[in-house]
């Protein structure tokens, strides 16, 4: 059990020994995002006050309106990885194609690809509301020494290595997970160190927020327009609490301490949903079922997805266990 109290710093270098392949590679990647969640901190915490609001002009590859932060968050993290040659490949979701990285001597022997949401819920940026960056870490399955293939991002979920998420809020956070539980811990601001302040996170088995965008009611498929109106419906617990953020790391963050269930399923309008496997469910799948959550797209298991193309989207079930088998026995029901 980690002790409370303890930095991020002598949290990586304790428990550098758990990773399967322990060669301080792993540990000084996740101090690099470390280091760059600081700086992205920090200008998020400046965008009120500077003019660094509204879209920068460009559209990203998924044809959305791309916000100045999206680019500065993804230019911190890509640089900060890029310069320090910890890393063998990024693949950002504001960039269309997959970035290689040389390493030193220009020898491409760095083991591990990075796959990064840098900026999530940027539409709540001019709102003062919170956001975060997700990050998915594979070791890569073509041979050192060569230049990364799109084989190596196109893992399933359960190759993952490690993944976290950094959450701009009330206050900073990290939470990250290496395969051995969940651990959260927060930046006090005026030292510039986070702390372990949740060591050891637990998804309550079940819970009472539902969280989904039910503006899209309409489009919703009937598994989970039947599994709203069972949380609406009135009885014993029921109905339960409706909180939605609009912000996947917000929105999961807030679950996986109190207990509830996100989805953003399927729509009439987005027949896969909207949420990007590999660097938005994936990651977010690994840190819920490593707290005993889970994550499926309705029907199966997120981190068994073989994925196809880097910026596929997928539907997302997502929670306190129970929540996530009782919708998916809607979902069931309503399938023929
Ligand atoms: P991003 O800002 O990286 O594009 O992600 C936004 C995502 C996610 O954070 C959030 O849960 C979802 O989009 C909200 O979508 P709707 O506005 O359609 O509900
Ligand atoms: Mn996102
Ligand atoms: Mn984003």
């Amino acid at each position: 059990m980690p002790q409370k109290n303890k930095t991020l710093g002598e949290f990586i270098i304790e428990n550098q020994g758990e990773f399967k392949y322990s060669s301080g590679e792993l540990s000084r990647l996740i101090n690099s995002i470390r280091l760059a969640a600081k700086v992205v901190n920090h200008e998020v915490n400046k965008a009120g006050l500077v003019d660094i609001l509204g879209a920068a002009g460009d559209i990203n590859v998924q044809g959305e309106d791309q916000q100045k932060l999206d680019v500065f968050a993804n230019e911190a993290f890509i640089k900060t990885l890029t310069n320090r040659e910890i890393v063998c490949g990024i693949a950002s979701e504001e960039e269309d194609d997959f970035i290689t990285i040389k390493g030193r001597n220009e020898k491409n022997d760095n083991k591990y690809v990075v796959l990064i949401d840098p900026l999530d819920g940027s539409s709540n940026i001019d709102v003062n509301v919170s956001v975060g960056t997700i990050f998915s870490i594979y070791r890569r399955v073509t041979p050192s020494g060569t230049p990364v293939t799109i084989q190596d991002f196109l893992q399933p979920g359960h190759q993952q290595v490690a993944a976290g998420y950094i959450i701009y809020g009330t206050s900073t956070m990290i939470v990250y997970t290496t395969g051995h539980g969940v651990n959260g811990f927060t930046l006090n601001p005026a030292i510039g160190t986070y702390y372990l302040s949740h060591p050891n996170m637990k998804f309550p088995e079940t819970g009472k927020i539902y969280s989904v965008n039910e503006g899209n009611y309409v489009h919703f498929p009937q598994g989970v327009k039947d599994y709203i109106k069972w949380c609406q419906a009135e009885e014993g617990e029921r109905p339960y609490t409706s909180r939605y953020i609009g912000s996947l790391v917000s929105d999961i963050h807030r679950n996986m301490i109190k207990g509830g269930i996100y989805i953003y399923p399927n729509t009439a309008k987005d027949p896969d949903g909207k949420l990007r496997l590999l660097y938005e469910c994936n990651p977010m799948a690994y840190i819920v079922e490593q707290a005993g959550g889970k994550a499926s797209n309705g029907f199966e298991r997120i981190m068994d997805i073989q994925p196809a193309t880097l910026h596929e989207r997928v539907p997302f079930f997502c929670g306190s266990k129970q929540m996530v088998e009782k919708a998916e026995t809607f979902m069931e029901a309503a399938k023929s």
